[in-house]
């Protein structure tokens, strides 16, 4: 049995589905109830619902799973704490192996929801318990709102400028890879980067989603106060978008990619491109 807690989510639902896939039994944590039924279709067998801060809700999700895929919500505060907890109860399940959802390079210190993910690794190098880290870069998937939106507009709207370049990964091939190192042995103590081949501008993004769209779109900035009070006034908390203005200016001050050799070797075979990606959404 392989526990995924944070199953609901948007990198969850993918690596329960994968793991199905390939006939694994799955059992999902989730927040809420109302989850349940749509983890199920997803193929786990099983679903724990309940808070990460219920203790009894974690043993019992970890009671007899052989393998743990632990992914933290994302532009969460209390990530650490999870992880330790987690650890805790992996222990004492006698789980034979954890696989940590972690992002690439977890080293910026300038963006908080990458710099907590560096506690949770060097947790991981002292817990004495077998682990794999995957490093994913920023999912292509993230980019489907604003497709939608160029669709309708024509315009491709970013917080920082369009020069601006980022590396970015197809979220099914981190599913592939998230199912593999669960199931497969020899990756016990592997840190591995996740990136796709290409590091593109946002103006070759735009020119990406013109192909996909088969309309004229361009790459437009949109002042980060502008987009700080729309994202408040849909809701998003002050944490979220506070960290997430300062990743907006690391990546227009430095870019953000990564190498996309281990996921190649790792996929056995290229990774998907970002015109791939959006030409299989807008199917
Ligand atoms: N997005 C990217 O491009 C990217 C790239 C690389 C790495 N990552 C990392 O991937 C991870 C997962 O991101 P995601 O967007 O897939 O996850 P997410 O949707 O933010 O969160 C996963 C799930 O955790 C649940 N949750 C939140 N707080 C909880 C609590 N207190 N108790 C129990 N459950 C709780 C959420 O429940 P609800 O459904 O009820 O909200 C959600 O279903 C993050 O750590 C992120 O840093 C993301």
């Amino acid at each position: 049995m392989i526990l995924v807690i944070g199953a609901a989510g948007k990198t969850g639902q993918r690596v329960v589905a994968a793991l199905a896939g390939q006939g694994m039994l799955v059992r999902a944590q989730v927040r809420r109830r109302e989850q349940v039924d749509l983890l199920r279709r997803l193929g786990a067998q099983e679903v724990v619902a309940g808070e990460f801060a219920d203790p009894a809700m974690l043993a019992n999700a970890c009671t007899g799973a052989n393998a743990i895929y632990l992914i933290a919500p994302n532009m969460y505060r209390e990530e650490a704490s999870l992880a330790a907890a987690v650890l805790e109860v992996a222990r004492a399940a006698g789980v034979a192996r954890i696989v940590y959802h972690s992002v690439l390079h977890p080293q910026t210190e300038e963006m908080p929801h990458h710099w907590s993910k560096v506690g949770v690794e060097a947790m991981l190098f002292r817990s004495g318990l077998p682990f794999t880290i995957l490093q994913p870069a920023a999912y292509m998937q993230n980019l489907v709102p604003q497709l939608r939106n160029a669709a309708e507009t024509g315009f491709y709207r970013v917080p920082y400028a369009t020069a601006t370049r980022l590396g970015m990964v197809d979220l099914e091939d981190v599913a592939e890879v998230a199912a593999k190192v669960l199931t497969q042995d020899g990756h016990e103590g592997a840190t591995y980067e996740l990136a796709g081949t290409e590091v593109l501008t946002q103006d070759q993004v735009a020119a990406t989603m013109s192909a996909a769209l088969g309309r004229r779109v361009s790459a437009e900035v949109q002042d980060r106060v502008d987009w700080a009070a729309h994202a408040h006034r849909a809701g998003l908390g002050e944490y979220a978008v506070a960290t997430l203005v300062r990743m907006f200016e690391y990546y227009e001050r430095y870019g953000f990619w990564g190498n996309s050799f281990v996921l190649s070797c790792l996929l056995g075979r290229r990774p998907s491109s970002l015109g791939e990606v959006l030409e299989r959404e807008t199917r």
